[in-house]
């Protein structure tokens, strides 16, 4: 592999489907970009598992390299700040999505995307925690910044299983609250027991829907699955409870009232992790490395797959086969 041939996935729009493949680029087919990056590792998110198979509309420019996560070196850049050979990780900024992104052995990209790697991060366990994980992060801190603290009761993770709610179900473990998770899927539970959950909410109930107002259970609750489950999960906070909402994978709907945060003084806060500004960023990542138990993360990340593996692997994500992290090694099987 050199810069003037190396390996990327490309996605092609023909005849309204979305064909992924594995092609040997060189330098001059990057984008214009300011600073090159040579890529050691990307992940599997959502979002690509959308954008790949072509499953959801997410691409916004063709041909993409899709992966809106990188972690790599600098090998240069226009940017004074950032030195050839520094550690760097990107995360969001439509890359991926209208910009190309991490399922490439090198790529061009605009410098003030990337964050310099924390101290005590590698390139591989920053994809392992990827897009998914920095949202988690996203949302414990805001949680906090709320006022949440583990007195207060037990915190709801949704999607508990998957990459989002498995990291955040890490970190709030290690930071002593008390988890209890919700996961479609019981064959999932002793995964996520390891991860620190208390107990399950798991039950018929969730597939129904929700009175304005159900028994109060949870002082602060993360949700990456949205819909009716988001519905019931606000019907059920305690008075001033605080919900961090991320996610969509069971719908874009949210069929609720008013009645939980004019009754109950419920705060629903919305995370986005795409236009985070850099500073928060770099905040967020410093507190992976602190809050974050590192050691977790090579069981979170259920499988590394090479740039051949991505498509299959985001087959598995949006079937219900996949639990965890997907990390991506650009150069394996090169
Ligand atoms: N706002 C942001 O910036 C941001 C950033 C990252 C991700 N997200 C969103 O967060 C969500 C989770 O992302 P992820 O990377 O964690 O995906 P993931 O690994 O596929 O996990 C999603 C989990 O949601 C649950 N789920 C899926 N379909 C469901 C359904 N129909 N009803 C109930 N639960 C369902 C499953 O959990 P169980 O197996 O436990 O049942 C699954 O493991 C996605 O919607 C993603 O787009 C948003």
């Amino acid at each position: 592999m050199s810069i003037e041939r190396f390996r990327a996935m490309v996605l092609r729009e023909e005849e309204g489907k979305t064909r992924a493949a594995v092609e040997q680029l060189g330098r001059d087919a990057l984008p214009a970009e300011d600073t090159l990056v040579k890529v050691e590792y990307s992940t599997v998110n959502f979002k690509d598992a959308l954008a790949v198979t072509g499953r959801g509309k997410i691409v916004r420019s063709w041909p993409l390299v899709p992966g809106i996560d990188l972690a790599g070196e600098v090998v240069e850049s226009s940017n004074p700040a950032l030195r050839p050979g520094m550690k760097v990780v990107l995360t969001g900024w439509s890359v991926g999505e209208k910009y190309w992104g991490g399922y490439s052995q090198y790529q061009r990209v605009k410098s003030e995307w990337l964050v310099p790697l924390p101290d005590g991060l590698s390139t591989r366990q920053a994809m392992m925690v990827g897009t998914a994980g920095f949202t988690a992060m996203l949302c414990v801190n805001a949680l906090e910044e709320a006022g949440v603290t583990p007195e207060r009761g037990t915190v709801l993770v949704t999607g508990a299983a998957g990459g989002v709610g498995s990291v955040a179900t890490a970190i709030l473990h290690k930071l002593g609250y008390t988890v209890t998770a919700l996961t479609g899927n019981p064959a999932k539970h002793d995964y996520v027991k390891k991860l620190g959950a208390a107990d399950f909410a798991d039950g018929p109930q969730w597939a129904e829907a929700a009175r304005p107002l159900e028994g109060q259970r949870w002082a602060a609750a993360i949700d990456t699955v949205g819909s009716k489950v988001l519905a019931r999960v606000l019907a059920e906070m305690h008075y001033g409870g605080v919900v961090a909402a991320c996610g969509l994978a069971g719908g874009a709907d949210l069929p609720t009232t008013v009645m939980p945060f004019i009754l109950r003084n419920v705060s629903l806060l919305g995370m986005d992790s795409v236009m985070q500004p850099t500073a928060n960023r770099i905040g967020i990542w410093s507190r992976v490395v602190d809050d974050l138990p590192l050691e977790k993360l090579e069981g979170i990340t259920a499988r590394t797959v090479s740039l051949d593996e991505v498509a299959q692997a985001c087959a598995d994500m949006l079937d219900g086969k996949l639990q965890g992290r997907v990390l991506v090694d650009v150069n394996a099987g090169a």
